[in-house]
Parts: C-alpha cells; sequence; structure tokens
C-alpha cells in the first residue's frame, strides 16, 4: 500500500464517520487503493489513522462533528493547507434511533436524526464544491439506505433523511456535472456494523432469511462500492444511486 499505487493513488480524500463501521472499513480500502485519507469523525480518529499507516498507508485525523458548518470549514482549510486540495468526499456518517416510528418520534429526535443524515451530507457538499471547482473537478459519495427507496418500520426521521439524500444528491449531480464533479449515492442493506446495536441474533437471521442473496452485508462491501465512486473508473457516473443489499431492492 503506498500512495502511488491503486485507483486513488495520491488522491486526498475525507472520509465521514471515520471511527467505526462502513466509513472506518472505507478509510482502509480507499488507503489501500492509494489515497492519502483524512478520516474524520465526532471524535478524532487516531486508531483508524494508526490501523492505516500499520498497513502502509498514509493519511491524518479530525475531530469533526458533521452538524456543524464552522467545523467543516475548520477542517477543509486544514486539509487544503497541508494537502492543496481535496479530490473526493464520502459523506458516511449517520445515525439511527430506537424510537423513530410517527407516533414514538419527537421534534428533538427528528432535528437529531436529519441533522447528522441530511444537513451533515449537505453541509459538507457544500463546504467541499467550491474548492473541487477551482481545482477542475471531484468526487462525492453520500451513504444513503435502503430506507431512503422503499418504505421500512419504525425510521420516519432516518428515511426521510436517507430519501433527501437521494434527491438532494441527483441535484448537486446535475448542477455541476459539466465542472467534471461526480456525486453519486451508496444505498447499503442491513450491513454488520455497530449502528445494529441490540438487534437480536434471531430478527438477523430472519433478514438473511429474507435476503435474495442470504447474507448481511460487511462494511467492505459498502466501503468497496464508494471507492468505486471516488475513483476513475466511475467518471461518466453521476446522479446514481447503488443499492449495496444482497439484492433486497430487487425483489
Ligand atoms: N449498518 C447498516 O445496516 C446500515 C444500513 C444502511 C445505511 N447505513 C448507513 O451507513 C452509514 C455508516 O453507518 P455504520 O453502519 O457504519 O454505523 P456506525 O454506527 O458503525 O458508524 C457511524 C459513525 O458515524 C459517526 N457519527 C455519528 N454522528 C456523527 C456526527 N455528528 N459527526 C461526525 N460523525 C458522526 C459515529 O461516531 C460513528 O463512527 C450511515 O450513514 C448509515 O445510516 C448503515
Amino acid at each position: 500500500m503506498s500512495e502511488s499505487n491503486g485507483v486513488l493513488a495520491g488522491r486526498t480524500i475525507l472520509i465521514t464517520g471515520a471511527g467505526s463501521g462502513i466509513g472506518k472499513a472505507t478509510c482502509l480500502l480507499a488507503a489501500e487503493q492509494g489515497a492519502y485519507v483524512v478520516a474524520a469523525d465526532i471524535k478524532a480518529q487516531d486508531e483508524t489513522l494508526a490501523e492505516i499507516q500499520a498497513a502502509g498507508g498514509s493519511g491524518e485525523a479530525h475531530e469533526l462533528d458533521v452538524t456543524d458548518g464552522a467545523a467543516w470549514e475548520r477542517v477543509v482549510e486544514s486539509v487544503l493547507a497541508s494537502r492543496g486540495r481535496v479530490d473526493g468526499l464520502a459523506n458516511v456518517a449517520g445515525i439511527v434511533s430506537a424510537s423513530d416510528a410517527l407516533t414514538t418520534q419527537n421534534d428533538a429526535g427528528w432535528d437529531r436524526i436529519t441533522g447528522v443524515d441530511l444537513k451533515g451530507p449537505y453541509l459538507g457538499m457544500r463546504t467541499v464544491i467550491s474548492h473541487m471547482l477551482e481545482a477542475g473537478g471531484g468526487k462525492i459519495v453520500n451513504v444513503a439506505s435502503t430506507a431512503g427507496l422503499i418504505g421500512m418500520p419504525n425510521v420516519v426521521a432516518y428515511s426521510a433523511s436517507k430519501g433527501g439524500v437521494i434527491a438532494m444528491s441527483r441535484q448537486v449531480a446535475i448542477e455541476y456535472a459539466a465542472q467534471n464533479i461526480r456525486v453519486n449515492v451508496v444505498a447499503p442493506g442491513v450491513t454488520q456494523t455497530p449502528m445494529l446495536g441490540d438487534i437480536t441474533e434471531e430478527l438477523l437471521a430472519q433478514v438473511s432469511a429474507a435476503t435474495p442473496a442470504g447474507i448481511l452485508g460487511k462494511p467492505e462491501d459498502v466501503g468497496s462500492a464508494i471507492v468505486f465512486f471516488l475513483s476513475p473508473g466511475s467518471d461518466f457516473v453521476t446522479g446514481q444511486v447503488l443499492a449495496v443489499d444482497g439484492g433486497w431492492t430487487a425483489q
């Protein structure tokens, strides 16, 4: 692994949610493909950075609350100072709630979830896009969910956020397509990360049995789709949504 080899060789890629699950897997896969990884999470992710470096990769770790526009500015300015550019952004950070049905959700919970899951990617795109335009292009990947594509129980604020991320990504994609900016979405199905929290083994077995592929996703399954959208192999792809869900939404 080095910055001179791989489909992301020498590219500076900012990844949120870097401390856990899909974000962490994406950091490691991107570094393996030669990216200089800016690993950002609500608490600075020195552990993820240490794993990247132990595997021969390079990057830096930042504390970034994705709901805080000033924090986005600080992190991006710092990356521009050290690297001169941001070639790619993966908005991976996200949260769920156990009481997110229309009748159990409340205003504070709605604001908290939409703040991270919808406003977060908006602020991230808004912060990097002027620099990408100046640099002559860039790649953005937003992580939504199958809950943004089809109806699911108990996820009202989450579904609204993820559906909003898909619509917003298409809008930004066509707005800046002629300026060599690419914006795509990865929509994971149920993926084995800490986000699953206390979901019982029994329920997870039911989910995998109801999935055409008969398995649950791994963080790397989603991370490799994100890496594709960050790489030159996707230069003619924009405004698209790739469900990484074992066929769940193909049924
Ligand atoms: N795991 C799944 O089954 C699944 C399914 C569909 C979509 N997703 C989406 O994938 C993405 C990653 O989820 P995951 O499963 O890896 O979850 P995870 O809980 O393992 O990781 C989420 C990360 O986001 C970070 N984060 C939370 N709030 C933040 C904030 N305000 N600012 C910065 N970072 C913040 C957390 O600290 C954590 O490191 C999320 O957007 C999630 O909605 C996950």
